[in-house]
């Protein structure tokens, strides 16, 4: 890895913990205008200091993002496809790489669907967008997006993150899953989780602290933060985990008094 990529990756994880928390965003991109990004920049703006990069598509960057911003910013560079679609699987690179250097991203993002039938395609464009991050120095984040049919397990889930990794993938975003230790040391690159559909605040935050315990660097959570009824709050609360070692019930009581405070 030379001196740049090196550095936007200690952009986005903090050298100090190894961690990171990572705001996702780029919900609009295939599922439009998602409940509570509705107005992209109105949620963006109160949670950007309690994250450690954002995950944006360059859409909403452009039109919904200060340009004061001092987080990283982990640009979506794949799409194609809409929630209204069964597969959503056909995706492409959708951002040049050019591009995404102009907007000063610190890394770029691209899903990629295992087991699904353009799991060729998207494996594909993940190893060119590999290709062009290694000549600009710009680290690439595969996503193990998860197919309707697909189980979230061990073997599915270690299946996808491994073969990111193989391709090249500097980091790699998936879900949680029970023995979570095993996918992460088939990885060889760090792995960050998603949250997934808004569940209660107690389980979003154990989900947080035993991803971090089973050696995930971090989250990179969305759903779970910007549905919440305190979004400021929430990401405090997950923040006291990844990057401050609090256990889940010490992050819900920080989560209370704050929430008293933002309500
Ligand atoms: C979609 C994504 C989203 O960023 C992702 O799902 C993370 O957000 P959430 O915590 O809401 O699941 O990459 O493919």
């Amino acid at each position: 890895m030379d001196w740049g990529m090196k550095n936007r990756m200690s952009r986005i994880i903090n050298p100090k913990t190894g961690h990171t928390v990572m705001l996702a965003v780029d919900h609009g991109y295939f599922q439009g205008p998602t409940t509570g990004l509705r107005k992209p920049g109105e949620t963006i703006a109160p949670l950007v200091s309690y994250a450690d990069a954002v995950m944006i598509t360059r859409g909403v960057l452009r039109t919904s993002v200060d340009t004061g911003i001092s987080k990283p910013i982990v640009l979506r560079v794949s799409g194609g496809t809409s929630v209204l679609k069964e597969d959503l699987s056909n995706e492409g690179i959708t951002t040049s790489m050019k591009e995404a250097i102009r907007l000063n991203a610190s890394a770029v993002a691209l899903s990629i669907f295992v087991g699904a039938p353009n799991e060729r395609q998207t494996l594909l464009s993940l190893s060119e967008l590999v290709n062009q991050g290694e000549e600009y120095g710009i680290p690439v984040l595969a996503v193990t997006a998860v197919g309707r049919e697909m189980v979230r397990d061990t073997r599915y889930l270690g299946l996808a993150t491994r073969i990111a990794a193989e391709l090249g993938a500097h980091m790699v975003k998936t879900y949680y899953c029970e023995d979570f230790e095993k996918v992460v040391e088939g990885c060889p690159v760090p792995i960050v989780i998603a949250g997934g559909k808004k569940i209660p605040e107690p389980d979003a935050l154990k989900l947080a602290y035993n991803a971090v315990q089973a050696g995930a660097m971090g989250v990179d959570m969305g759903r779970n933060i910007f549905q919440s009824e305190t979004p400021a709050a929430m990401i405090q609360a997950v923040r006291s985990i990844v990057q401050e070692n609090y256990t889940p019930d010490e992050a819900l009581e920080l989560l209370k008094s704050l929430k008293s405070q933002e309500k």
